[in-house]
């Protein structure tokens, strides 16, 4: 993954951040909610030497600082510990309140400072007052057992004071670092999800997966459903315009080999291979070609539906010998579009499609039509497109954007090649209209629902007449 794939999956999954790092910073605040509040009390010490008992006033210095550090481990021992308790007659034991004392000596100072944290303030005042009292007179005990001179001396310099306000918990840094460890796993949650999809999302990468053009990019429609054919007041959309470009591209995709039997197919259901196959037909219909489109998918047929037309007798009854393909042949619209619907539902749609009444079917329907387009089944669950497709002169695959995965199209190509069927390029079916380009290889861009935006683009073209 490249920095704009992260960028994409951020954008893309933007609320699995946003909700990832809400918990965080509900983690942070329940956290302060639920800690106890410790308060600090603290008192300062000055260790020193008094000068006889040292030949420089560097030395002395010198001594005390390694003294001071020796005095560190006194102030959190069981031994003070007796001692504060005996002064403050807290009830406590020993151990506890060394639990509570920490000591720091100032980086090259003589300061010895000790702090006491307790949830009362006041106990931590007492304890600290304690250790101000009891300390010095500790220290004396064990440096000059025997010795009649001292060597060191302690003295409190600042406290025993204690705060105000809790030193623990940090609210404001719990709540940073919930947030902050919310967003870094929000954000690892959105890239993980996007690694996890392994659905096919833009047009480059179908091409990488199947190794053939994208001829045609058609735009999610939310009318599509309830008007799925390109006509009447969808004869300027988005989806009419893409689908004209798909012709255009079919046209152009090998010259020399035109291609007069296609086959419509795709991985798996739903993935928009009537609604595509249907209004391709309409759309080389309406660029005044001799088109039949031909409803082979017997398993669901809809084209008949999709273009309210009867389908109770067609191309199961001809392969049957029951009738004669020209009395089931229906016209559709104002142009020269005739439609095979596919009869009566066989038990064994497979067998008829690979019969040979169907080879010789198509073969007498050539020298009659400029373009034969074939819907069928999807490839994945049953032989039929395979079947048709080895008839046709070319197939194109229909992919679902964020639908179909990558080893759904690449299981189709395999199985497409297996018959040795020509693979002439994908239709990318239902991708989100933000994400195409207007005017680029995806092919929007000139007729458009919006009749102030065409004029302005013609002005800027040159062509105000438009
Ligand atoms: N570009 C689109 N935008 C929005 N909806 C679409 C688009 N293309 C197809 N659809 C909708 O998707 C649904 C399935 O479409 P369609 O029947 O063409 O798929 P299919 O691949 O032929 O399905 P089946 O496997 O059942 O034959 C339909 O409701 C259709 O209206
Ligand atoms: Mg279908």
């Amino acid at each position: 993954m490249d920095l704009r794939s992260y960028l994409r999956a951020i954008r893309k999954y933007w609320w699995i951040v946003v909700l990832v790092t809400v918990v965080g910073a509900g983690g942070g605040l329940l956290r302060n909610e639920q800690a106890t509040p410790l308060y600090a009390s603290k008192v300062t010490f000055f260790v020193s030497t008094p000068s006889e008992s040292s030949t420089t006033a560097f030395n002395s210095d010198q001594f005390a600082q390694r003294r001071a550090n020796s005095y560190a481990g006194v102030l959190t021992s069981d031994r003070l510990g007796e001692l504060i308790i005996a002064s403050s007659g807290l009830p406590m034991t020993p151990g506890q309140v060394a639990r509570e004392i920490k000591a720091s000596v100032q980086l090259n100072t003589v300061l010895l400072t000790a702090t006491v944290t307790d949830p009362s303030p006041d106990r931590a005042l007492k304890i600290a007052t304690a250790i101000s009292s009891q300390f010095g007179g500790l220290v004396d005990k064990l440096d000059n057992a025997g010795s009649k001179t001292a060597t060191v001396a302690l003295n409190v310099v600042s406290g025993p004071s204690v705060s105000s306000v809790p030193v623990s918990p940090r609210k404001k840094v719990n709540l940073t670092l919930g947030i902050a460890i919310g967003l870094i796993l929000g954000l690892a949650a959105a890239v993980a999800r996007e690694l996890a999809d392994t659905t096919v999302r833009t047009p480059d990468a179908l091409r990488g997966i199947t190794d053939v053009p994208v001829l045609g990019t058609i735009a999610y429609d939310g009318v599509a459903k309830k008007s799925p054919l390109v006509v009447g007041n969808q004869v300027r959309s988005l989806r009419a315009e893409a689908l004209r470009q798909l012709r255009t591209n079919l046209r152009f995709v090998d010259v020399d080999n035109p291609v007069k039997v296609l086959v419509v197919t795709s991985s798996t259901a739903s993935e928009g291979k009537t609604t595509s196959a249907t209004n391709l037909a309409i759309v080389f219909a309406e660029a005044s070609q001799r088109v039949l489109l031909i409803e082979a998918d017997m398993r669901r047929p809809r084209v008949a539906d999709y273009l309210g037309i009867d389908r109770s007798v067609g191309l199961t009854n001809v392969l049957a010998g029951q009738v004669e393909v020209e009395d089931v042949l229906q016209q559709w619209g104002d142009d020269e579009l005739w439609v095979l619907p596919s009869g009566s539902i066989p038990p064994n749609p497979s067998e008829l499609l690979s019969s040979k009444n169907m080879v010789d079917l198509v073969q007498s329907l050539r020298g009659r039509f400029d373009m034969i387009i074939i819907d069928t089944p999807p490839l994945l669950p049953v032989t039929d497109a395979a079947v048709a497709s080895a008839l046709s002169d070319g197939v194109v695959l229909v992919v679902r954007y964020g639908k179909t995965s990558r080893t759904q199209v690449v299981t189709a190509v395999r199985s497409l090649a297996s018959v040795d069927a020509r693979l002439l390029g994908t239709i990318f079916n239902m991708r989100p209209s933000k994400g195409l380009v207007q005017g680029g290889y995806d092919g929007y861009g000139y007729y458009e629902d919006k009749p102030a935006v065409n004029r302005a683009r013609a002005q800027a073209a040159g062509n105000p007449a438009l």
